[in-house]
């Protein structure tokens, strides 16, 4: 595929308003990756899983051409009407073809969500040039480690039937490292630290969290055992994540960047 002709597809339903209005701190602290990314005037960007598209502008604003991809129909609509100059369209980081159009790809907060990284990581190298550079943070081994243990255990409490779902993708330095020199990259900086992260709006932080990014453990479930369950979760996480006043849950950003070798 060619760059004027990215192709369209995904289905994924987030709610964009919410994102933007009680979780802006996933692009407010992404300084030190876009500081890694050192976007340059007229390089070719792609902005994997961009949501709203608050990213994308600062790397836009460095003079790269960029484009802003995201699965969720609603992030891109919102991304497209807050920034009518740039480039954005609906795209699944599991299914990006766009043949070494890009001397970078960028990512931040998204590639945890993905439980397939081969297909993601096979992807990013395709759309790079040679040469080309993938750089990316998001949540590494041991994230959100005390939250998902306040979530099992109060699954467990709520009654509910089995385990509590695990969604996400963390893996460690060596693994995505491994991963990446095994699709033809050369890791050039990795690390893995913590980054605890006040979510504001004292008590509600942490239902409005989990109502954003926790539809794994919550939906499909009847509206009062959602509301227990939310509860319980509060419970059983207050002891190591709530402080003065407010939640801070426990991320552990994985920061690569890596150089696409032939
Ligand atoms: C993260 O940015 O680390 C994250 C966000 C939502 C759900 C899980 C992890």
């Amino acid at each position: 595929m060619k760059w004027g002709e990215l192709s369209v597809a995904g289905n994924e339903l987030w709610d964009a308003g919410l994102y933007d209005d009680k979780h802006s701190f996933v692009w407010k602290l992404a300084a030190k990756v876009l500081d890694l990314l050192d976007a340059k005037p007229g390089e070719r960007i792609l902005d994997l899983g961009c949501g709203t598209g608050h990213l994308t502008a600062r790397i836009a604003e460095a003079g790269a051409h960029v484009v802003g991809v995201d699965r969720s129909p609603e992030m891109i609509r919102q991304a497209k009407q807050r920034y009518p100059a740039l480039r954005f369209e609906v795209m699944d980081a599991r299914e990006i073809a766009l043949d070494g159009i890009f001397d970078a790809v960028f990512s931040n907060a998204t590639l945890h969500w993905i439980r397939e990284p081969e297909r993601v990581v096979a992807g990013i190298r395709k759309s790079l040039c040679p040469g080309g550079r993938f750089v990316a943070e998001f949540g590494g081994k041991g994230n959100t480690g005390e939250l998902l243990s306040a979530v099992r255990r109060a699954w467990l409490k709520s009654g509910l039937a089995g385990t509590a779902p695990d969604p996400w993708y963390y893996p460690s330095l060596a693994q995505y490292a491994g991963l990446l020199e095994q699709h033809g990259f050369e890791v050039t900086h990795a690390t893995l630290v913590d980054r605890p992260t006040p979510l504001g709006d004292g008590e509600r932080g942490l239902p409005n969290w989990l109502k954003m990014f926790g539809g794994a453990f919550l939906e499909g479930l009847p509206e009062a055992t959602r509301e227990r369950l939310v509860e319980e979760i509060e419970r059983a996480s207050r002891p190591k994540l709530f402080r003065d006043g407010h939640w801070v849950v426990d991320y552990r950003r994985l920061r690569v960047v890596a150089k696409r070798i032939d």
